[in-house]
């Protein structure tokens, strides 16, 4: 038997992969631990497909999806599956990232069996249990059941410590978005476009299932109405609760391409031909102000303040005039879009995935580790944009 500690990475769903594929990379480079990546199957397509595109594979798949899953449904399927493995493998160390009913479940496993978890993106926050609903509970409990905390941003280390986290378990890393980032954008092109004016639109969230959904959805008929050079482009969620009402209200409108779920690297490509980014996704809202893209936030708050602190990011909520409004001044004023590029990515420096295979090497090896922290300095540096 080899002597190697053993790390699990838990993955559920695509943005996961994303975020989770350069702290793989990165532990396996160390060669000092057998680094085994389970997924969850949450998101059974996307998933292996994202991680191809990181050269990765999956090492055991627990196949939990089902049509319109139920949330206790998923859970229950997550645990009873992933037990048995936890068994199985014996892991010194399970790793998860990010908030989603995988790593809540995940976490909670690991707990069960006395094995230290590592959450990356650890700290997000809102203030309210229920929203969004339910990705600030999974990660409020998955901080308890969490050994190890790999905070994003300063603000999220912050919130870790006021909730009486161990500042020795708490580390101020970077988002490993960014690290994910800096690998791909360099060799992506912009995507091909034939108008002069791109928007980049994704919308999938439960808090906006339903009404918020259709007023997104009137938002883009009255933008392209008012604009006969523009084109949105939007990458639609297979939820089926987002994906019949879009294709209900919007497809067949001539200059909105309704298009499947895209790989990372089509997505980079999209952003980078994109003026402006219309999203409620936690991925692209840190994503886009690295590349320079203007965003509206399509949620009435966010866990990500950062990028609206810094500028980058505008807070629109729902509200279909909101939308129209903002995204008209954002087009017409190359001024205002300039104002929003120029404040750079407070999420990262593309060393967050080194920092945290330190830190969990460090862990199994039971030494301190040897680690600076991610600073952000206001810098206005770009991502290959
Ligand atoms: C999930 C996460 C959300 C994350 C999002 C990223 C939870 C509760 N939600 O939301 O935090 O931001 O993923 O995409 O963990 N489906 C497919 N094929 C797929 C994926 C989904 O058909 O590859 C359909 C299925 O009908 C499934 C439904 O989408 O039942 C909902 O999937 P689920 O994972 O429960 O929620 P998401 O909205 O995808």
């Amino acid at each position: 038997m080899s002597s190697l500690s053993t790390v699990l990475c838990i993955v559920g769903t695509r943005p996961e992969c994303i975020k989770m594929a350069p702290v793989i990379r990165a532990l396996r480079a160390r060669g000092r631990c057998r680094v085994l990546v389970v997924s969850t199957g949450q998101h059974r397509d996307l998933v292996a497909q994202e991680l191809r595109e990181f050269g990765l594979v999956v090492d055991f798949d627990l196949d939990v999806m089902r049509e319109n899953q139920a949330l206790s449904g998923l859970t229950a399927r997550i645990f009873e599956s992933l037990d048995p493995l936890l068994v199985e493998t014996a892991p010194d160390l399970v790793l998860v990232q990010g908030d989603t009913t995988s790593v809540m479940a995940a976490a909670l496993c690991a707990f069960h069996r006395r094995i230290p978890v590592g959450h990356v993106e650890a700290g997000l926050r809102t203030d309210d249990v229920a929203s969004p609903f339910p990705e600030e509970m999974n990660r409020r409990v998955t901080t308890v059941a969490a050994r190890l905390h790999f905070a994003p941003t300063a603000g999220a280390r912050d919130a870790l410590l006021r909730e009486g986290v161990a500042a020795d378990r708490v580390f101020l890393t970077g988002n490993t978005v960014i690290d994910a980032l800096t690998a791909r954008a360099e060799a992506v092109e912009p995507a091909p476009t034939a108008r002069p004016r791109r928007i980049l639109l994704t919308a999938h969230r439960r808090e906006n299932h339903g009404a918020p959904i259709r007023r997104i959805c009137s938002a883009v008929r009255r933008l392209i109405e008012r604009f006969p050079d523009l084109e949105i482009v939007y990458p639609v969620h297979p939820n089926p609760n987002i994906s019949r009402p879009v294709t209900e209200l919007l497809s067949g409108i001539e200059r909105v391409v309704l298009r499947p779920p895209l790989g990372y690297g089509d997505l980079i490509a999209e952003m980078k031909s994109a003026q402006l980014v219309l999203t409620d996704s936690g991925g692209i809202q840190e994503e886009a102000p690295a590349l320079g893209r203007p965003v509206l936030v399509l949620r009435e708050e966010t866990e990500r303040p950062e990028a609206v602190a810094a500028g980058a990011a505008i807070l629109v909520g729902t509200d279909e005039d909101r939308i129209v409004a903002e995204a008209t001044r954002l087009l017409l004023e190359a001024d205002a879009r300039a104002a929003m590029t120029g404040a750079g990515s407070p999420y990262g420096d593309g060393r967050a995935a080194e920092r945290i295979a330190e830190i969990c090497c460090a862990h199994l090896e039971g030494r301190a580790p040897v680690v600076d922290e991610f600073a952000f300095g206001g810098s206005a540096r770009h991502v290959a944009a």
